[in-house]
């Protein structure tokens, strides 16, 4: 049968080391799991409480609305005020999506078609790749580095992928109707400062171009650094919108719950398409979902220091059997050079080889685009412990390292 859409697709290469893993654990052996970024972290006690309680409610279990009831709406503006020190109206600049990927994934039908062109950062979380050409849309990458393997001499990530974008801008024609950002950035780990955000923003003012800032890692920043939010630039909701999500930083990855804030036309007309598509997420949810937001404002706070010492334990112990990277500043991920002896393997074979001669798990960087080959990416979701134990088996697995 021909199916246009998704004949197209390539293989998702994550379930190639997916079901090595599974093998793997079938025949007794204990795989770290490194690899697929699913929070392994508690949600706040009292959304669990709340969801259970809501949850016994028949009021509850009708329609919801599927911008989000109002309280929700008002929680995340809250939210913004206190972390961020921008002012949403709750009314007409926010509204509630199925998580950040189905924000993402319908905020692109509403911004682009065919005969569009999206810049997106190369490589990428695959939605952002995929949510453009979904929407019919062309879509032009952008290289993006990660912080690299050696802290003095290593390009700002952000500079030059400014310089990238600038260059595709040029280049592209007709001119780019959006350009796709995330930082901190999955896999790359690379992260922007504010000034970055105000010079994309003054570039979108000037060539009407709409910028949308997945801000999927908003809470986690490490030693000192606190990722901006690119509505703290004055002007900024004239030209871009923002995905805020709970997933990571309340470790509610399962419940769903993310927004689409900003830019007052574009929030209006993905509300206005979310009616077509679908009812909002399960009442309970969101009203345990304001719950956390408001009773539990630090659980980020706790979640990024265990990320922290989780990356300090991985990096340290890496760079400690001689395979050499710079922590990075955000994510909850380490984006790690393949090691010069292995490098011509490729991430994939270097992931499977991960697998069956160390038991650890890790996402190969080819799966995020083929910027990523060089790459593989560690997600910090198993405790300090079993880190530890990881580097421990690469260091008796990665013998050509010395
Ligand atoms: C950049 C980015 N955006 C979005 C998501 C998914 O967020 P959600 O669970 O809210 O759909 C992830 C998860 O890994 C991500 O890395």
């Amino acid at each position: 049968m021909e199916f246009r859409r998704i004949n197209g697709l390539p293989p998702y290469v994550f379930a190639t080391i997916n079901d090595l893993k599974a093998s793997a654990r079938r025949a007794g052996r204990d795989v770290i799991d490194l690899g697929f970024g699913n929070p392994d972290l508690p949600s706040p006690d009292v959304a669990v409480g709340k969801l259970a309680e809501a949850a016994y409610n028949p009021r509850n279990h009708r329609y919801s609305a599927s911008r989000g009831i109002p309280k929700l709406r008002s929680a995340i503006t809250g939210l913004y005020q206190r972390k961020f020190g921008v002012e949403l109206d709750p009314e007409t600049e926010v509204v509630t999506t199925i998580g950040a990927k189905e924000g993402f994934s319908h905020l692109m039908w509403v911004l682009v078609g065919p005969g569009d062109t999206a810049l997106v950062p190369s490589p990428s979380y695959p939605i952002h790749i995929w949510g453009p050409l979904f929407a019919g849309a062309d879509v032009r990458q952008v290289p993006l580095q990660g912080p690299g393997t050696v802290s003095d001499d290593a390009p700002d990530p952000g500079e030059a992928f400014f310089e990238g974008l600038m260059h595709a801008w040029e280049e592209s024609w007709p001119k780019p109707r959006v350009i796709v950002l995330s930082f901190p950035h999955n896999p790359t780990t690379a992260c922007v400062d504010i000034s970055f955000m105000e010079r994309l923003v003054a570039f979108a003012r000037e060539h009407e171009v709409v910028l949308v800032h997945d801000f999927a890692y908003a809470d986690l920043g490490f030693d000192g650094y606190r990722p901006p939010s690119i509505l703290e630039v004055p002007g900024a909701t004239d030209v871009a919108v923002e995905i805020y999500t709970m997933t990571k930083s309340f470790s509610m990855a399962g419940w769903r719950v993310g927004f689409v804030v900003g830019n007052r036309e574009i929030v209006q007309a993905l509300t206005k398409l979310k009616t077509y598509l679908d009812y909002g997420t399960f009442q309970p949810i969101q009203i345990a979902a304001i719950v956390a937001m408001n009773e539990a404002p630090d659980y980020p706070k706790e979640i990024n220091q265990i990320y922290k010492s989780r990356r300090d334990t991985l990096c340290d112990g890496l760079n400690r059997i001689g395979w050499h990277l710079v922590p990075p500043k955000g994510t909850m991920f380490v984006w790690a050079p393949i090691p010069e002896p292995y490098r011509e393997m490729g991430s994939l074979e270097f992931s499977k080889y991960l697998v069956s001669e160390a038991d650890v798990a890790t996402s190969p960087g080819i799966g995020f685009g083929p910027g990523g080959d060089s790459h593989v990416r560690f997600a910090l979701i198993e405790n300090e412990q079993r880190i530890g134990q990881a580097v421990r088996h690469l260091r008796s697995a990665l013998t050509k390292l010395g």
